[in-house]
């Protein structure tokens, strides 16, 4: 009997520890972790960096509020902007809350430019941005959405890679195009760059704002920082999470000086977001995934596994029908059931995790070495 409500369908199985990319189990067996908490333990388990980090920050201060200066937040910031696009950072505890923060930012930017009919959000089929009430009626999956009805209005959804009834969907009241750049939970599907460079021409010629959802696939999971930048484009907002806590809940949302306008004290808040054990964490976090040559490993780690996938492949080609995705945020489409071929791979110490379109999840910590990858092809 458990007294947790009953939200997850969980698999028999508890972990006690972890290290790298491995888990034991409260048996004391060892798992191939190919799930890294969904993309979020970037760094694999118990990282040596994170826990000096986490242990030195512990004994000075781990919470205050937002009424004050956190200078550990102001750095995290700082070095965000000095990386990407942004101009500004916001601070939340999760992806969900990210990407609402998205959404109150660009219709706040058109309220302040004297817009403000233009408060509506195109998304996409397949989507997934958490499950806030406004998210999930943004995503608008049935299996999600059922029995939260009324439906919170507000957002157009499109097909997924169908240009002309993009088109035809934008009018005067839209605002934004909010989108993943690769939709992880709806079966690891890729924007291609010139659909992304066509989005930013439409997000311009209309007067739309751009939001690339990079909640999962960003944070150097693609081997860049973020998976739009090989596309050359630059988008106004981005949601992150996941991968820039390691481990520790921290959602951030980056957006540009212009689309900032209207977010002034009192617009947005949150009691945990941005507090100094968190900031500490992302701040440690980044001091490896931006050193020197780390996402330079990740590309050449990705291209080995990408490798091994294919031998795979060619190996069972009845079995595995695609390959998707990019870096270490990869999918195998599959001909058969993907919840069994789940529970057998674990029952084969290894662990990966389900998306739509019978696919299943591969995403190994951004440290994972070719002997781990190794141990999956076997
Ligand atoms: C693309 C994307 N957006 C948003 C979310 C929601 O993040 P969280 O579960 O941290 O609220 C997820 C989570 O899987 C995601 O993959």
């Amino acid at each position: 009997m458990s007294f947790v409500l009953g939200t997850y369908a969980r698999k028999n199985i508890s972990f006690s520890q972890g290290k790298g990319s491995y888990l034991y189990d409260i048996n004391g067996n060892k798992y191939l972790d190919f799930v890294s908490g969904i993309a979020v333990n970037s760094l694999g388990h118990c990282h040596e960096h994170l826990i000096k980090i986490i242990n030195e920050q512990s004994k000075k201060l781990w919470h205050v509020s937002n009424a004050f200066i956190i200078p550990e937040q102001e750095r995290l910031a700082k070095r965000l902007t000095e990386h990407t696009f942004a101009d500004f950072v916001c601070f939340q505890n999760s992806g969900t809350e990210a990407t609402e923060a998205s959404i109150k930012i660009a219709r706040k930017y058109f309220h302040e430019i004297g817009k403000p009919n233009k408060k509506r959000i195109i998304t996409f089929k397949g989507a997934f941005h958490g499950r806030t009430i406004a998210a999930l009626f943004a995503a608008n999956n049935p299996k999600h959405t059922k029995g939260f009805d009324p439906i919170v209005d507000g957002f157009d959804q499109v097909p997924f890679a169908d240009h002309e009834t993009l088109k035809k969907t934008i009018t005067d009241k839209t605002a934004a195009i909010l989108v993943e750049t690769i939709q992880g939970e709806g079966g690891i599907k890729e924007i291609p760059d010139y659909c992304l460079k066509g989005l930013r021409e439409i997000c311009n010629e209309k007067n739309i704002l751009l939001i690339l959802d990079e909640v999962q696939c960003g944070v150097g999971r693609t081997g860049d920082f973020f998976a739009f930048e090989k596309s050359g484009i630059t988008p106004d907002i981005v949601p992150i999470a996941k991968g820039i806590g390691g481990g520790f809940p921290i959602g951030a949302c980056l957006l540009t000086k212009k689309v900032s306008i209207g977010m002034k004290p009192g617009t947005h808040g949150s009691t945990f977001g941005g507090n100094p054990l968190a900031m500490s964490v992302g701040n440690g976090v980044l001091d490896i995934i931006l050193s020197d040559g780390f996402l330079k490993n990740v590309k050449k780690i990705s291209e080995y596994f990408n490798n091994e996938l294919i031998n795979i492949k060619k190996k069972y080609p009845k079995i595995i029908l695609e390959i998707r995705g990019r870096g270490l945020l990869r999918g195998l489409k599959l001909a058969v059931d993907n919840t069994l071929f789940i529970e057998n791979l674990a029952k084969n110490r290894m662990l990966v995790v389900k998306a739509e379109e019978q696919v299943i999840r591969l995403l190994p910590a951004l440290i994972v070495s070719k002997k781990e990858i190794d141990e999956q092809s076997l």
